[in-house]
């Protein structure tokens, strides 16, 4: 078993931040959109809860967004930009979710240091980093002060409208929070990714590691392995 270092300490510090507020925000904004029908907490603690945490989380998305702007870490965010290889990969991994792994087959995604993502996961994140959690951000922001905000949110059709997109993209984080861990649960034992997020340091088993791949000129050349960076 080899350990290969694949999440940094601003990620993982901004994740398990991220991952707490996330639930605190799901849990006040639904005791907030169904007030009256659900008695979890007041209606007024609900929503001061809800605008603190929306400001540590905004603040905290500077963190992981400014660690990957100014590190050559960004490449694990970088597309596939051949669209054959990025649906044949990606169907291979659907494959892998639905029915490989209820018989045994080896993940077809290897980790590397600047290759963790898998195909689905790498969209996923995409759009869920640098499209949904900025547009929920600002709407919530608007919302936060309707009043200061009359200009900006009358240029986005309204209040109704703002609204509308807040609590689609809140639906989406609802299922994001179930499917999220149960697929951080797939790694070579349930904890694995998991204990990853916490040390930074990913186990591979030693079948999947062969040094040298995704170096330029070694057969293994266009294989999505690169060569293990252990250091933080
Ligand atoms: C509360 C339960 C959560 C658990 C157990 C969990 C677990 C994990 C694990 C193990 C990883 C490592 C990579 C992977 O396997 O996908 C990860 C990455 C990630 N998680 Fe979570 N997560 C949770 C909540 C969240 C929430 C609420 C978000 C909301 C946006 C989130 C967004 C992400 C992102 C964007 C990454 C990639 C981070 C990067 O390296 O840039 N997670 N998560």
């Amino acid at each position: 078993m080899q350990k290969i270092y694949i999440h940094p300490l601003p990620v993982r510090i901004w994740h398990w931040i991220n991952a707490c507020g996330f639930i605190a925000m799901l849990i006040t904004g639904v005791q907030i959109r169904y007030v009256g029908q659900i008695d979890l907490m007041a209606f007024r603690n609900a929503v001061i809860l809800h605008n603190w945490v929306g400001f540590v989380l905004i603040g905290n998305f500077f963190i992981w967004f400014l660690y990957y702007l100014f590190s050559d870490k960004i490449k694990v965010y970088h597309p596939e930009l051949n669209p054959v290889k990025h649906y044949r990969d990606s169907l291979r991994q659907l494959v892998y979710y639905g029915y490989g792994i209820f018989k045994g087959d080896p993940n077809p995604h290897h980790v590397s240091a600047y290759h963790k993502f898998n195909p689905m996961q790498s969209v996923s994140y995409q759009i869920i980093m640098l499209l949904l959690v900025p547009i929920q951000f600002f709407t919530g922001l608007l919302l936060w002060d309707i009043q200061r905000f009359s200009t900006m949110v009358e240029l986005f059709g309204g209040v109704r409208v703002v609204d509308t997109v807040h609590v689609l993209i809140f639906i989406v984080f609802a299922g994001f929070i179930f499917i999220h861990p149960y697929l951080a649960t797939l790694g070579h034992t349930p904890t694995a990714h998991i204990k990853a997020m916490f040390t930074g340091y990913e186990e591979i088993e030693d079948a999947a590691r062969i040094t040298g791949e995704g170096e330029p000129g070694n057969p293994f050349k266009g294989s999505n392995r690169e060569p293990l960076d252990r250091s933080p």
